[in-house]
């Protein structure tokens, strides 16, 4: 131990003389210096050597590196790469504001971990009036790249037990948790290999964010604690995002598996799995009084969705005060769901509003150019027969909707049943009104 600390003091005070401004324990390592980028694991990796910055790890779950991380990261900003490294710990206490990235990549192999302090996080944050969202930190700028085999981990738990019995969508909570990644005003993000563990709240959430990528990501949220179960631990959320490719990526959490949210375009979603989730959701959209929300132009392709709330979603909110908007053009193809509740809806009384509420003021969300091609698999039971429930909002148009290729089964009989209420045309298989389903 005592022969590594002077070793590492040592390579820290060599390299101090190449870099005048280094801080204790962090290393600038050349490009062009292989050997020393081989030692720390920053060589042979998927990309091209580059300037590497390394920072000191965390010596405990208090001891926080915020500091020398945000320091870590100018460093690295133009051209270079910050590595954590594996098997160390990089704990966060202190909210960052990283809205000034430039051609930047993150090789995460070892953790970067926020703290559980509840009173500081909720006194110092980023606020987004979309939900009342807040976040640890903030990511903007453009050309970032985050990869390796390491974890960003939440450190959910104390959140989970704080928040037991509330509701995020109620008008009078004020209990706000942190999202685990937030991007802001970016263009060209891309995440690949890493764990996201235990959020405390959303997982992802890009705001004003232009071609953002997901490759090979796991994302998980459990919780020790039965009575205080993960909430709201959305894999994808975003607003305002053009361009959003999600690929070969395993989400087991409680909540949506991948919802994007107001105004995104061109989405692209490929080999996700999903586990315990409400579903891959398009929405919900049209909460805002006067706002227009549009989703569209998203293909959906070889997802699997086990054990869930929901399977593929199409959801908007009514109610008074809402906003008005339209999901269109959007394809969900080779969809296997199991055991699953609701394996394909859509919803425009979408979270606690009462049936007699949205009657009265129905959802002006038009929904059109919408397939379901070859979803098969099993429902959960729950809603008996129905395996498809569509219903379309009376203030709305649904049309151009067409399924094929649908084999589903529920284990409360047969046939199943596919429930289509307002939608206009033929959606090319048989189907019933939901006064007529069993
Ligand atoms: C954690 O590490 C910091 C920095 O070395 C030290 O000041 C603190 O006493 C340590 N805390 C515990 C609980 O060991
Ligand atoms: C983050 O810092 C930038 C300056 O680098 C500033 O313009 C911006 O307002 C800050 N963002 C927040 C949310 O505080
Ligand atoms: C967005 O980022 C660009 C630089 O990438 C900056 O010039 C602009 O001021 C930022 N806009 C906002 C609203 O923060
Ligand atoms: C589990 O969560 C409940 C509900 O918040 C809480 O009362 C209890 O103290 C938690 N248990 C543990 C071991 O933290
Ligand atoms: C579909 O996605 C799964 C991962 O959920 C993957 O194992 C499988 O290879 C993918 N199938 C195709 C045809 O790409
Ligand atoms: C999926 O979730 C169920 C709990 O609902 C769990 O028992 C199962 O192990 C999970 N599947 C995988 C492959 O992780
Ligand atoms: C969506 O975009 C429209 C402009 O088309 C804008 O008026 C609206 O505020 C945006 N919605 C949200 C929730 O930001
Ligand atoms: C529908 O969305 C796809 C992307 O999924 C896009 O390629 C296509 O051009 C869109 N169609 C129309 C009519 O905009
Ligand atoms: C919804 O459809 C109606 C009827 O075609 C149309 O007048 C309205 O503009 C559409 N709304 C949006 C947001 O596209
Ligand atoms: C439905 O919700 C409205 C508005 O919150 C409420 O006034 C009404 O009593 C509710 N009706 C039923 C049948 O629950």
């Amino acid at each position: 131990m005592k022969f590594l600390a002077i070793a590492a003091l040592f390579a820290g005070a060599v390299s101090g003389l190449a870099s005048s401004h280094l801080i204790p324990g962090a290393q600038i390592i050349p490009a062009k210096d292989t050997a020393a980028l081989r030692k720390v694991g920053a060589h042979g990796r998927k990309y091209p050597d580059r300037r590497t910055v390394t920072i000191r790890p965390s010596k405990n779950n208090t001891d926080d590196v915020s500091d020398d991380f945000l320091w870590g990261i100018k460093q690295a900003n133009h051209g270079g790469r910050l590595l954590l490294k594996k098997g160390k710990t990089y704990i966060i206490g202190k909210k960052l504001n990283l809205s000034f990235l430039d051609n930047i990549e993150v090789q995460l192999e070892g953790e970067i971990k926020f703290t559980d302090d509840i009173e500081y996080w909720q006194a110092n944050n980023f606020y987004y009036d979309f939900q009342k969202s807040i976040t640890f930190w903030v990511w903007g700028g453009q050309d970032i790249k985050i990869f390796g085999s390491g974890t960003l981990n939440g450190n959910g738990q104390e959140w989970y037990n704080a928040f037991a019995g509330r509701e995020i969508l109620d008008s009078s909570n004020t209990f706000y948790r942190p999202i685990l990644f937030l991007t802001d005003n970016a263009t060209r993000v891309s995440v690949e290999g890493i764990t996201q563990l235990n959020s405390p709240c959303w997982t992802n959430f890009f705001v004003r964010t232009n071609d953002v990528s997901f490759d090979h990501v796991f994302i998980n949220a459990y919780s020790t604690n039965a009575s205080a179960l993960p909430k709201n631990t959305d894999g994808f959320d975003s607003l305002n995002v053009n361009g959003l490719r999600v690929t070969n990526t395993r989400i087991d959490i409680g909540d949506d598996c991948f919802s994007p949210k107001p105004n995104t375009s061109n989405i692209f979603v490929q080999n996700l799995w999903c586990n315990n989730t409400h579903g891959v959701s398009m929405g919900s959209i049209g909460q805002y009084s006067g706002v227009q929300d549009i989703i569209e132009h998203a293909y959906i392709e070889n997802v699997t969705l086990l054990n869930g709330q929901n399977g593929a979603r199409l959801k908007a909110w009514a109610g008074q005060d809402v906003g008005y908007g339209r999901i269109n053009n959007i394809t969900y193809r080779n969809i296997h769901i199991e055991n699953t509740d609701n394996p394909v809806v859509l919803d425009q009384c979408y979270f606690n509003v009462n049936a007699t509420e949205c009657a009265a003021y129905p959802s002006s969300v038009n929904i059109t150019n919408i397939v379901f091609d070859n979803i098969y698999g099993t429902s959960s039971g729950k809603e008996g027969k129905v395996v498809v429930d569509l219903t379309c909002s009376p203030n709305a148009v649904c049309s151009d909707i067409h399924l094929s290729n649908i084999d589903i089964t529920s284990p409360a009989g047969s046939p199943p049943e596919i429930v289509c209420d307002g939608i206009d045309g033929d959606i090319g298989v048989e189907c019933v009104s939901s006064a007529d389903a069993e």
